[in-house]
């Protein structure tokens, strides 16, 4: 098989955890006999350095022409006032997520035996835990019309029936593939965006018979989801609640450095790990690039349907989680660099009998 892969390494760390990233699809490519080719990008603060503009047309426009396109991170704390230009990093991803129409985002949390005295959560709760969020991502406070004066200011939170009705399907498609589970997180006592979401589920869940709905308020959810974490399966939610969500959730895995995310629309998908750009770590070979790797395994199952290349990626991960070799966040007394985290899985990936996975 041959791809064409638009890679945006971003800032911060993000250009070492899309190394390694590009490091484990070029091991896939060699053993099972694929043709990956990499194309580079800019996004974020570097895209505002070189060129003005936090994604460039030239970005959206490689994007658009590519299979698939896998992102590192973006921010820069040099952004965090409200910079002179008004750019921002962030609007760069922002914008590249409207323009590309990729309204699902994808965000698997599990937690793995070997991790469970990484989390501060007790191994018996953690036991078990695997859950995917399905989080709105082009609607919402993060898209309505933000106005400012002197003293006050807006973001409008709007929802229509056809941007939950779009992610709502997958997100049951996906519950039917799993534990068929689906619960609808939101604020449906205050908002009333929160009461069309639940309308719009409720009748699709009619489609979905085999599938067990729940409701559950935000506020609950984010208690539940570190208490009792096993009665997820899938968690559909809108912009905000989702981002907040998937950060908490990392919390099971041991580390926000594990989670892998996928950006789904009509058209081309975006793969990027949950994880921000980390400003202080960049550079200096410490960021865990196991969520860009598991990115990559999300990449190969999503857009290729390579399941069994994928699958491989996710079993190169668990012997590294096994054999600790690990970056700081999970192993603070003998952490490997980010380079050298990589090659373990690479290796294994590039010297196992790939008989069975
Ligand atoms: C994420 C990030 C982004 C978001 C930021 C960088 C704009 O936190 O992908 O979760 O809020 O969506
Ligand atoms: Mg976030």
């Amino acid at each position: 098989m041959k791809k064409n892969i638009a890679l945006l390494p971003g800032d911060g760390i993000g250009k070492e955890v899309t190394k390694e990233a590009v490091k484990i699809l070029q091991a896939i490519a060699t053993r099972f006999n694929h043709k990956f080719t990499f194309t580079e990008a800019l996004i974020g603060a570097a895209a505002i350095d070189s060129v003005g503009d936090p994604f460039p047309p030239e970005s959206g426009k490689l994007c658009r022409s590519s299979d698939a396109i896998l992102l590192g991170a973006v921010g820069d704390p040099r952004f965090d006032q409200r910079h002179p230009s008004g750019m921002s990093p962030e609007q760069g991803l922002l914008r590249m997520r409207k323009e590309l129409g990729l309204y699902a985002n994808i965000r698997p949390v599990k937690s793995y035996p070997g991790l469970y005295n990484r989390s501060p959560l007790k191994a018996q709760v953690l036991a078990g835990a695997n859950l995917v969020i399905f989080r709105e991502l082009t609607g919402g406070l993060y898209f309505g019309e933000k106005k400012r004066s002197a003293d006050s200011a807006s973001d409008l939170c709007l929802y229509t029936r056809e941007e939950i009705i779009r992610i709502a399907i997958p997100a049951f498609e996906a519950a039917m593939q799993r534990r068929k589970k689906l619960t609808l997180v939101d604020k449906a006592n205050v908002l009333e965006t929160s009461r069309l979401w639940r309308e719009v589920v409720r009748e699709i869940s009619g489609n979905f018979p085999g599938v067990e709905v729940d409701y559950l308020y935000v506020d609950n959810a984010a208690m539940q989801l570190i208490q009792n974490p096993r009665q997820f399966d899938v968690i559909l939610t809108e912009n905000m609640f989702g981002d907040i969500l998937s950060d908490e959730a990392s919390v099971l895995t041991g580390s926000l450095g594990m989670l892998p995310s996928a950006s789904i629309g009509n058209k081309v998908s975006l793969y990027e790990p949950v994880h921000g750009s980390w400003p202080e770590a960049a550079g200096r070979n410490i960021a865990n690039p196991i969520g860009a790797i598991l990115s990559t395994a999300m990449m190969l199952e999503y857009s290729f349907q390579l399941p069994l290349e994928s699958a491989w990626i996710h079993r190169a991960v668990e012997e590294a989680i096994q054999a600790e070799a690990l970056t700081l966040d999970l192993n603070p007394s003998g952490g490997r660099s980010t380079t050298a985290t990589g090659d373990f899985i690479s290796n294994f990936l590039l010297h196992e009998n790939l008989h069975s996975v």
